[in-house]
């Protein structure tokens, strides 16, 4: 595996590339969710890139920037160990550049829900995706259904901008217990991480209720909301692929998108029906 943190290193890496090549953009501290594209991508492509790059420009003033988790080292060995061809760990000063031309969220998708709570964050996301695109020319690039909003901003920005990408999206992990894998788990205390269980709970009665007939949003919301009375809910909605509200769930046209706070821990999970 080579490890690359020059952008120019990076062109030449690429240039050399023959066949397909699979793409994993993370901000690192690697679990099993991650894992699970890595695999997914190498399993497609003859060649397979991941970069692990905190991007400062999707955290807001005050979120969790700095204490977001950095492990480096550990990374690396999982990278390695998964097959990874080039891991790509730029510093931010290579990313971003004085007065560049930069790209904007769409305004609906990327401003309601997690774009109304975090204004700019998917600003973030479309503007590092796309150096990322620009920069590893993958052939398939591997994004988790856990980030949905994110995940169809991307697929919107590659349609948009008619990028010769195709965009996977790939299963949600859980834990044991349900608990989605994600990055920000290790903020949980013990108490904390009990309470969390009540949001993949929510999405399990959502998913019964929807088996058992009932579709109507506002019903399957207030049960949701009644498995979460322990944490804060900041929404519950259920919408559909292109993220419109919807009042009666339509089947494989829908997504149950749960944000929540667990003490001072900040949380999203869903499901897709
Ligand atoms: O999902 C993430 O980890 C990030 O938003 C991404 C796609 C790597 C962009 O920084």
């Amino acid at each position: 595996m080579r490890i690359i943190r020059e952008i120019e290193e990076l062109k030449t890496a690429r240039e050399a590339l023959e066949g397909s090549v699979g793409f994993v953009p993370t901000m690192g501290a690697l679990h099993q969710g991650h894992l699970s594209l890595i695999r997914k991508a190498k399993s497609e492509n003859d060649h397979l890139i991941v970069s692990v790059f905190v991007n400062p420009t999707q955290f807001l003033p005050g979120e969790d920037l700095e204490a977001y988790p950095r492990r480096e080292e550990a990374d690396c060995r999982i990278c390695e160990v998964a097959g990874v061809d080039i891991l790509f760990m730029p510093e931010i000063s290579s990313v971003y550049r004085e007065d560049e031309v930069t790209l904007k969220a769409p305004a609906y998708l990327g401003y309601i829900l997690e774009g109304n709570r975090r204004p700019g964050h998917f600003d973030g996301v479309v503007r590092v995706v796309m150096k990322l695109f620009g920069l590893t020319r993958p052939t398939s690039a591997y994004f988790g259904k856990k980030d949905a909003q994110q995940l169809r901003i991307i697929e919107k920005m590659v349609e948009d901008l008619f990028l010769p990408v195709r965009i996977v999206p790939v299963d949600t992990v859980r834990e044991e217990d349900g608990l989605a894998l994600s990055s920000r788990n290790v903020y949980l205390g013990e108490e904390e991480r009990r309470r969390a269980l009540s949001i993949a709970r929510s999405l399990k009665r959502a998913s019964r209720l929807v088996m058992a007939g009932e579709l109507e949003s506002e019903t399957i919301k207030a049960q949701m909301h009644e498995i979460m009375k322990e944490i804060e809910v900041e929404y519950v909605e259920i919408v559909d692929r292109d993220f419109r509200p919807l009042q009666r769930v339509e089947i494989h046209n829908t997504i149950i998108l749960v944000a929540a706070r667990v003490g001072k821990t900040r949380l999203i999970d869903n499901l897709w029906l």
